[in-house]
């Protein structure tokens, strides 16, 4: 029976990861659209933890910012790993408590799970995952005894020539019996050269005490790297991506070319799918059914609905209903809500506006702080005067309008349903529902003005 919900995680996130050469505290640099922390975090909930402690100390506000649905302990000092789980002892009651890091973003919930498993069927007290390395240059090595239990765990620079060989690496995931682990923590001393607390060195006071310590192997060992600067942070990021593509592609989405299509973490996309060579699918964004997106496109925390096309455009922020087309080249900028069926065109920016269904703006338009109802049509050239260089203004258009080629709309304006505006026109007052609003100069013809003026080229 798997009773990983009497789990406690704690997630030691407090280093400050020097190698990064970052202002960021380096926990929070992004794997996918997700930073690494929440990958580690989701990863805890996903298996089955009931409570995640997050010990933080570099950047202690901005990732207790940046993370939801966990308690914090807060390590004033970097005083070493085990010095870091000490710090959330007051969480620590008989429940199993599982550490794990905040730069190891690749761990799977399947792999916890599989660790849990061996620590109950091993009847162990305490359960380290591991892996073999290659090149296990820089980990702490696993010493086991003659029946298989682990002895120790040797940091790389205390280790001899003779443990140095061991490819069997420590990961730094842990599953301890609590009340057990507790006590340890106690008894955990700094008499090592770099003078801090090693977590390591309860497994070598567990030992002590006659308690069990099991390991288990895991086979992928690419799971437990932990990033470390900026090259491993790339080597993450490409790990996780085929993931999450290969993860897609399983689930009936279509991708033309994987190596230029980047989908976030976070991002849901229903079957049918199409996505196209060189798109960007960013943060929460979803995207309905039988929906097209590409070539060259980003979409980022949008919502596109059944059967819409986005080609060569940017997204953002924007909801877009069933069977809509944007594109190529439109610019949706946060906050628009668009209607189903509807058009937006070419060289089409949209701001925080409604825009109805069945409704198009077909070309060279802008669209900013808009209310435009249902079946309206934007001529070329129509734009929304939202700004009056101090304040923004909302124009509303109303169901089935027609608004000519070259119409400004000065805000704040309401035109009524079923209007017509002519081209050209720059409408500053409400138009009352169908009328023909024209404002401009009536044109004149001069007669004879190009020749009168010496200007005329005559015919060969
Ligand atoms: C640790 C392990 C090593 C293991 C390796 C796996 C110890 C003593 N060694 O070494 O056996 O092979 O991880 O990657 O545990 N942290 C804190 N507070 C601290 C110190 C660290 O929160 O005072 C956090 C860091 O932010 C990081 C994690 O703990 O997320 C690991 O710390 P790090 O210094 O990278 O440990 P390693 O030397 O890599
Ligand atoms: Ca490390």
């Amino acid at each position: 029976m798997n009773n990983t919900s009497y789990m406690l995680a704690i997630i030691l996130a407090a280093g400050e990861g020097k190698r990064m050469y970052s202002k960021k505290p380096k926990v929070l640099h992004e794997v996918c659209g997700k930073a690494m922390v929440e990958h580690v975090v989701d990863c805890a909930k996903e298996a089955g933890a009931s409570d995640t402690v997050v010990v933080v100390g570099h950047g202690a506000k901005e990732v207790q910012d940046t993370i939801k649905g966990v308690k914090f302990a807060l390590q004033k000092q970097q005083k070493g790993t085990g010095h870091a789980v000490m710090q959330a002892a007051q969480f620590i009651t008989d429940r199993d408590v599982l550490v794990l890091y905040g730069d190891t973003p690749l761990l799977t919930p399947q792999t916890i799970n599989k660790l849990y498993k061996a620590h109950k069927q091993g009847g162990y007290n305490a359960t380290v995952l591991t892996a073999d390395f290659e090149n296990p240059y820089s980990y702490g090595r696993i010493i086991r005894d003659n029946n298989g239990k682990v002895a120790a765990i040797v940091e790389e620079r205390d280790a001899n020539s003779e443990q140095k060989q061991i490819k069997e690496v420590n990961s730094g995931i842990y599953l301890f019996d609590g009340s057990m682990l507790k006590e340890a923590l106690k008894e955990l001393k700094n008499d090592n050269d770099q003078g801090e607390y090693y977590l390591t060195d309860v497994i070598k006071i567990f030992n002590d005490k006659n308690l069990s310590v099991g390991a288990y192997k895991i086979e992928n060992s690419g799971e437990i790297m932990g990033v470390n600067n900026r090259l491993q942070l790339s080597q993450a990021a490409s790990i996780m991506k085929k993931r999450i593509i290969e993860g897609h592609l399983l689930n009936g989405v279509t991708i033309t070319d994987v190596g230029n299509t980047y989908i976030d973490a976070g991002v849901k996309i229903e079957r049918d799918v199409t996505i196209l060579p060189g798109c960007l699918v960013k943060g929460t964004s979803y995207i309905e059914e039988d929906a097209v997106i590409g070539p060259h496109s980003t979409i980022s925390d949008s919502h596109i609905g059944a059967g819409v096309h986005v080609e060569n455009s940017v997204v953002l922020e924007s909801r877009i209903g069933e069977g809509t087309t944007v594109g190529p080249f439109a610019y949706l900028r946060p906050g628009n809500v668009i209607g189903k069926h509807a058009k937006i065109g070419d060289f089409v920016e949209m701001k925080n506006s409604n825009f109805g269904d069945h409704s198009k703006a077909s070309h060279l338009t802008y669209v900013g702080d808009g209310d435009v109802g249902n079946g309206v049509n934007l001529g070329c050239g129509v734009v929304f005067v939202n700004y009056d260089g101090k304040e923004k203004h909302r124009t509303k258009v109303m169901d089935n309008s027609f608004i000519g080629c070259n119409v400004n709309l000065v805000a704040p304006l309401v035109v009524g349903k079923n209007s017509y505006i002519a081209a050209g026109t720059t409408v500053t007052k409400d138009v009352p529902e169908a009328n023909l609003a024209v404002g401009r100069i009536r044109q004149e013809n001069k007669e004879g003005w190009v020749k009168r003026k010496g200007l005329l080229k005559e015919e060969e």
